[in-house]
């Protein structure tokens, strides 16, 4: 199989690049930035783009394109999420076009305002949303639909692992003194992905038949507070959470809504947020693991 993958420097494309590359298969890399570690790559073959400039002038011969880069933010300059997100997508899809798409969405694009209990594929995208991450995630979803021929679009939830750029450091930026501030009250249910299980969906999405829209997580929901409490304890910090009723945060969100408790956080931590795996299982071949969170 010849691959590209884009977003490779990041968390998600870099460990794509290395199962592909581990399986053998030939991987072009894209990032954005001037040069990457190639260990992080597994080796792979690099390339710098900015999709959200132009198109590329000399695309590679590859048999699939895993596109993972974006401006994975939720509280980015919306100009910016919107020009990488989906003008980007816009440019993937006319560099390589009658090629296999692997699109890694984002669970962000169910409806925010309504607890995600094990949701099926067909309840998004919604008409609503709370940032520009999950509304151009969601227009992006509908351009790969419209534009491209057998498209696959994969929809992680929460996705953690080494290499984190995005949970965990949010996480931990928000830890004050042993505590972290938590909406909600930790008992919601949470779809966690881990990483390695994001990369084998796209391996087996890029290499098999399947069209469509998959969920993509582990094998059973777990609570947030076990999610929390698993994730700050796989990066070696004594912290706990200290939970906060939404009710008395929100107001604080509506007067400062680009704030680290912003109305979209709110959203995630104080809702089930749960995804229905079943296609993914039955037609991709997905072969989904139980939450297990790395040792320090
Ligand atoms: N992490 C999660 O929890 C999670 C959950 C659900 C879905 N996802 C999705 O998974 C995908 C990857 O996310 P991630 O967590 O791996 O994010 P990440 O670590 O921040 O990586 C983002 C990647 O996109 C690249 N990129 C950003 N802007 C670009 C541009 N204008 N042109 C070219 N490349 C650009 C970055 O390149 P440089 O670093 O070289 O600038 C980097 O390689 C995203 O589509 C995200 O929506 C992530």
């Amino acid at each position: 199989m010849r691959l590209a993958v884009t977003g490779a420097t990041g968390f998600v494309g870099g460990a794509v690049c290395r199962a592909a590359t581990a399986a053998g298969w030939e991987v072009t890399a894209f990032g954005r930035r001037p040069a990457a570690d190639a260990r992080h790559l597994g080796g792979a073959r690099y390339r710098p783009w900015d999709i959200g400039a132009a198109k590329l002038a000399d695309p590679p011969d590859v048999d699939a394109v895993v596109h993972c880069a974006a401006s994975a933010t939720d509280t980015g300059v919306a100009d910016e999420v919107w020009r990488t997100n989906l003008l980007g997508t816009h440019h993937v899809l006319v560099s390589f076009p009658d090629r296999r798409i692997v699109h890694v969405s984002s669970a962000s694009v169910y409806d925010p305002y309504r607890p995600t209990v094990r949701a099926k594929e067909h309840e998004a995208p919604v008409s609503r949303y709370l940032n520009a991450y999950a509304a151009a995630k969601a227009a992006a979803e509908r351009l790969v639909l419209a534009i491209a021929d057998d498209p696959v679009i994969l929809r992680p939830h929460a996705v953690y692992g080494p290499g984190d750029t995005t949970l965990l450091p949010r996480l931990l930026e928000n830890v004050r003194a042993g505590r972290l501030l938590v909406p909600g009250n930790g008992r919601v249910l949470v779809s966690m992905t881990a990483v390695s299980s994001v990369a084998r969906a796209c391996l087996l999405a890029a290499a098999g038949d399947a069209v469509g829209v998959f969920n993509i997580a582990d094998s059973d929901p777990i609570s947030i507070d076990r999610a929390l409490r698993g994730l700050l304890a796989s990066a070696g910090v004594r912290a706990r959470p200290l939970y906060v009723p939404a009710a008395l945060l929100s107001p604080f969100a509506r007067v400062f809504p680009g704030g680290r408790l912003n109305r979209y956080v709110i959203s995630q931590f104080a809702m089930e947020r749960t995804l229905d795996i079943t296609a993914a299982i039955d037609r991709l071949g997905y072969e989904p693991e139980p939450t297990t969170f790395p040792a320090p």
